[in-house]
């Protein structure tokens, strides 16, 4: 009896502590994802002290500057009150909830292939963040780009973006590279329209006017061939390449808000799929 009774506290006691670890549990997971797949570096006004997430940060492109919008939960000016599938619908397919479509310089193309739990608990992360009252900035766009209406046809020309199955034992490092860490948007050059150039990935994109282009991160001799996997695995926790050059420009925001805040397993992970590429 006295057993028994101990059994049954026992029980009520873990049953009511299951939700709030199971909520603390996705709100981890959510900030991992988050750092997984970036989001602060374009949705900060870091070069004006911007709050995180609350937008404003300027994207340069040879089609304009797009400025971030604010992605806290402030019911008016950022995200609050969106539902689970308005927020899936914007991530992993690029469609606002007025029905428009947002231009890829949200890279959507590449979070298409994240899964629902995943795009779920960033969504759960974002949710938990004090609400930043911070109205939109518009875009500023060349007079020849057409209106978020016509980007459904860009869409419909250009998507889905279709990789070949990874290689057996690299499917996390794949995930993390093409979907989550989008550094194909980088490092993958471009071809007519702006599509990627997907038999090329991560053969490098070259330098223009309006892009600072990122080097091949391939296994070829211009890539990663002479980088052994701790070489790899090092310059994406803090940044030093083998030579002892630190990273700069735009891969030092995400070695700063995404690849530092990894496990070392992901780290690796990423490292051994980078080198198994050509
Ligand atoms: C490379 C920069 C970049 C990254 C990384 C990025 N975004 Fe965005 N995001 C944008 C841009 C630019 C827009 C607006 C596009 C437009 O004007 O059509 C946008 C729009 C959005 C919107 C729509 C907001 C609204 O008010 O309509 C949401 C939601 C969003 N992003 C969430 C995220 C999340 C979550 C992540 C990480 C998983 C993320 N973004 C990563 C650039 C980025
Ligand atoms: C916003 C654009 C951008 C994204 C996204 C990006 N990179 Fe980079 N990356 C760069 C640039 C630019 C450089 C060159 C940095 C320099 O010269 O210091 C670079 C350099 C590198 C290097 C060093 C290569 C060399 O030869 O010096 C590695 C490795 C790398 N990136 C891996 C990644 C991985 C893995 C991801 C995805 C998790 C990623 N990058 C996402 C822009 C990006």
């Amino acid at each position: 009896m006295k057993t028994g009774l101990a059994a049954l506290a026992l029980l009520l006691l873990t049953g009511g502590a299951a939700p709030a670890a199971a909520a603390d549990d996705l709100l981890a997971r959510g900030a991992y994802l988050t750092a997984a797949a970036g989001c602060v570096s374009c949705h900060t006004d870091k070069e004006n002290d911007g709050t995180p997430f609350a937008g404003g940060h300027a994207i340069e492109s040879p089609y304009g500057i797009f400025y971030t919008p604010n992605i806290t939960p402030d019911s008016e000016t950022g995200i609050g009150g969106w539902t689970d599938d308005e927020f899936l619908a914007a991530l992993r397919e690029g469609i606002a909830p007025d029905g428009s479509h947002y231009y890829p310089a949200f890279p959507y193309p590449s979070y298409a292939g994240m899964t629902r739990d995943d795009a779920l608990a960033i969504k759960a992360y974002l949710d938990s963040l004090e609400p930043v009252r911070q109205p939109n900035k518009p875009n500023e766009l060349r007079w020849f780009v057409p209106g978020r209406s016509a980007m459904g046809l860009w869409k419909a020309l250009n998507s889905p973006w279709d990789y070949a199955e990874p290689a057996a034992g690299l499917e996390r490092g794949a995930y993390l590279v093409r979907h989550l860490g989008h550094c194909g948007e980088c490092h993958t050059p471009r071809g007519a329209g702006g599509r990627l150039k997907l038999s090329q990935e991560l053969a490098g994109s070259p330098k223009t006017a309006s892009s600072e282009g990122a080097p091949a991160i391939d296994n070829s001799p211009d890539g990663l061939a002479d980088w052994a996997l701790s070489d790899i695995e090092f310059y994406l926790e803090l940044g030093m390449r083998p030579d002892g050059d630190f990273s700069s420009g735009g891969m030092a925001a995400v070695i700063e808000d995404n690849t530092s805040q990894l496990t070392p397993a992901d780290r690796q992970a990423i490292a051994r799929y980078l080198k198994n590429l050509r």
